[in-house]
């Protein structure tokens, strides 16, 4: 398959104009002065020079956030005045729309037409959602026992270290940094290395919003350096992450190490998709399509073990692999192309692993299993069929366009399957059968079950793991939990003439 990169007729360079830290309102190179390259996925091609955060910077950003967290206006402002200016953020990225999905398609290889479509402007929009919740954070009153008064006060948590994916970098950025900014939060942002550059464009517009210096900071870099720093900083109250399983790990290990700094930890999945003989098998074909190829597959809750019954398994093959070839892969800049360039070398390598692995594990390669064109990061829609249990490519999240076809017979067998993973973030559940729709929801261990349609995410339905998918939720009224905590006060009663 040949993939045109020119990016259709509507392709242009955007510009880039913030490269360096963002610490306490200014931007600022590194300490060391060293920056790092980010690529172009569609090429491999240098986009721009980041500065390098390291030990040093996030120490900088850290006292920063931690002096506007003791000392400034944000934490202590009412909860509308920080909704006010969080609106006013809002408003601005929504300005600028265009400009934020065009970083982000540039270092990410996103879908430009869906980042203006959803990914911006949903940010906007869960933004505008916590900016209303900034005003209604408040605790109990407690009855007590014996002749003292109680109620609890929740309170912000601090300085917030959040470690943000390549996936999504704007989503993630706001998915983070919402909450915590309604909370009264300070912060420090460390995006990911591979796409810098949103985040980096958001943080001025913070400021401009009004958010005071030092609430909101971004230090790039890398994992290892700057991403480690962060976690185990002894000024740091609580690390909100998102990435891999591995990094998670770490991310915990160095809390527990440092000063026992709350976590909460976002880590992917292997999530599956029952679909029942019952289903409408076109429908069916769409919704795995989507689940498994959208965004080249590098999705958390990605719907890659696709369980179909018996009854329509030969049929749904049959129609997923004519869907699968119809799929266009090409420039994210082009508005005809449905799949991108994974997002660097590394996860491209990693991709293709899995799919000869696949091969050596004895299942049946039924589409794709290639890299498309000579250049840049393509990799064709894939499909496997006869795959078994325990199977590396059923097991491992492999974050790429790779879909595992499994056949079942019972309720039974498929809810067994599907919760034969260590992962437990979403399920997808496909029938008209309200009995067999309510069991499975209820039999799956995972944190996001959705029936008969994938991906419907919301700004009031709260989003996190099961399992080793992580703890904690982000989006909805519980992610404001992560960044509070509760502290109760308790006094006296004299002379009531209840007692
Ligand atoms: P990663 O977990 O290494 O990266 C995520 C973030 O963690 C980045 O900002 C990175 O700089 C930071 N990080 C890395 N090492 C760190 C450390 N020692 N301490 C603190 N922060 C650190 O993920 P990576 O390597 O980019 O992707 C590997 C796999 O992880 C993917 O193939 C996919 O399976 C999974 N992943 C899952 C995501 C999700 O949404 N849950 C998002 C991205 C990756
Ligand atoms: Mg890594």
């Amino acid at each position: 398959m040949a993939v045109d990169c020119n990016g259709g007729e509507s392709f242009k360079m955007p510009e880039i104009k913030f490269t360096k830290l963002f610490i306490n309102g200014q931007f600022v190179d590194s300490v060391s002065g060293k920056t790092f390259e980010t690529r172009d996925p569609r090429t491999g091609d240098v986009i721009a020079n980041v500065a390098e955060g390291d030990k040093e910077d996030i120490d900088l950003a850290v006292r920063a956030a931690r002096n506007a967290f003791d000392h400034g206006k944000w934490p202590r402002m009412s909860g509308f005045e920080r909704g006010r200016i969080m609106m006013k953020l809002a408003d601005l990225l929504e300005q600028h729309i265009e400009e934020v999905a065009e970083l982000d398609s540039l270092d990410g290889g996103k879908l430009l037409t869906l980042g203006k479509a959803m990914d911006i402007p949903g940010a906007v929009n869960l933004l505008r959602y916590y900016a209303g919740a900034a005003d209604k954070i408040h605790g109990e009153t407690l009855k007590l026992s014996r002749e003292y008064q109680g109620y609890t006060l929740k309170e912000p948590i601090g300085v917030v270290g959040h470690i943000i994916p390549w996936n999504y970098p704007t989503t993630m950025f706001f998915f983070k940094v919402s909450p915590a900014l309604a909370t009264g939060c300070t912060m420090v942002v460390k995006p990911a290395e591979q796409t810098p550059l949103s985040a980096l464009f958001c943080a001025q517009l913070a400021k401009k919003a009004g958010v005071p210096d030092g609430v909101l900071n971004v230090v790039t870099g890398f994992g290892a350096t700057a991403g480690a720093a962060l976690s185990s900083h002894m000024d740091v109250d609580k690390i909100s992450f998102t990435g891999s399983t591995e990094v998670g790990r770490l991310v915990m290990e160095a809390a527990a190490k440092s000063n026992l700094k709350h976590v909460s930890l976002e880590l992917g999945g292997k999530s599956p998709v029952i679909i029942f003989d019952d289903a409408d098998v076109d429908m069916a074909v769409d919704l795995a399509r989507i689940a498994t190829f959208f965004n080249k597959g590098e999705i958390c809750v990605s719907g890659t073990r696709i369980y179909v019954q018996e009854g329509i398994y030969d049929e749904f093959v049959k129609k997923i692999a004519e869907k699968a070839k119809s799929w266009v892969v090409g420039d994210p800049f082009d508005p005809k192309v449905q799949q991108g360039p994974q997002v660097d070398k590394v996860q491209f390598e990693k991709v293709l692993n899995y799919i000869d692995l696949g091969k050596r594990e004895g299942a049946t390669l039924l589409t794709g299993g290639k890299r498309c064109g000579e250049k840049g990061y393509y990799i064709e829609p894939t499909i496997f069929t006869d795959v078994k249990e325990e199977m590396r490519i059923a097991q491992d999240e492999i974050f790429g366009p790779v879909m595992s076809l499994m056949k079942f017979k019972t309720i039974e067998e498929a809810i067994e399957k599907a919760n034969n993973t260590r992962y437990g973030l979403a399920a997808g559940v496909l029938t008209k059968d309200i009995n067999t729709a309510n069991r499975v929801s209820r039999s799956i261990r995972a944190g996001t079950i959705w029936i008969n349609c994938y991906f419907a995410f919301d700004n009031d339905v709260p989003f996190g793991g099961y399992k080793m998918s992580g703890f904690g939720k982000d989006m909805g009224m519980h992610a404001l939990d992560k960044y509070l905590q509760v502290k109760s006060v308790v006094t006296p009663i004299y002379g009531s003439p209840w007692l």
